[in-house]
């Protein structure tokens, strides 16, 4: 019995990798530029971000045409959530923490923007549109300067409120 059903497996992997030579190639070859398209984080240190830049003043009419509709005008929430606090967390309450008073690191909100939102358009905007979208919040949350201009070299410089309100399980990496 045992060497039958040994010689059975046998002769079923025999076959299947004679079938493996003549598949009907339904695969092709995953290329760089199609890996790149989905290798989008962004660590919080910054490492990632693309080449491009934008400022708040750019990011408000992009906002208005793309996310307003959900998340309210300036961010104060409609039937998506607020895009800035209403005050400090007093509750597990997830509708209180948003960017300004719960989001330890800046960098998080370019990389959330890049990849999810518009919520039925996900990685449809542009890197300057996603730094812009992401200038025109920080100062709505009052994070930032109205004319201070990110990219990636100033983006992961700014420092979110909340910077200090996590537990770092492994100090450094932050
Ligand atoms: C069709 C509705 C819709 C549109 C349009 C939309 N969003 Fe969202 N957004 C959501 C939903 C739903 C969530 C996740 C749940 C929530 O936070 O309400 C979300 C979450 C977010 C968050 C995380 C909020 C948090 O603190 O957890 C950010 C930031 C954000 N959206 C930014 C944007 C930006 C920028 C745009 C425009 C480019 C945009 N959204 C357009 C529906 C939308």
């Amino acid at each position: 019995m045992f060497t039958r059903k040994c010689l059975g497996i046998g002769l079923v992997m025999s076959a299947s990798v004679a079938y493996a030579a003549d598949s009907p190639n339904l695969g092709t070859p995953v290329t760089p530029a199609d890996i790149a398209a989905w290798d989008i984080s962004i660590l919080p240190d910054g490492r990632g971000l693309p080449a491009g830049s934008g400022t708040a003043a750019q990011g408000a009419p992009i906002y208005a045409q793309k996310c307003a509709a959900c998340h309210g005008e300036n961010g104060k929430g409609g039937t998506a959530s607020a895009l800035l606090p209403r005050g400090p967390v007093t509750s597990i309450n997830g509708a209180e923490r948003t960017i300004g008073n719960f989001w330890p690191v800046s960098t998080t909100l370019f990389d959330y923007i890049r990849r999810a939102m518009p919520w039925q358009q996900p990685k449809t905007l542009t890197n300057d549109e996603v730094y812009a979208l992401t200038a025109y919040l920080l100062v709505l949350n009052k994070v930032i300067g109205e004319s201070d201009v990110m990219n990636a070299e100033t983006l992961p410089k700014v420092r979110m409120p909340n910077r200090d309100g996590f537990i770092v399980r492994f100090p450094g990496k932050m």
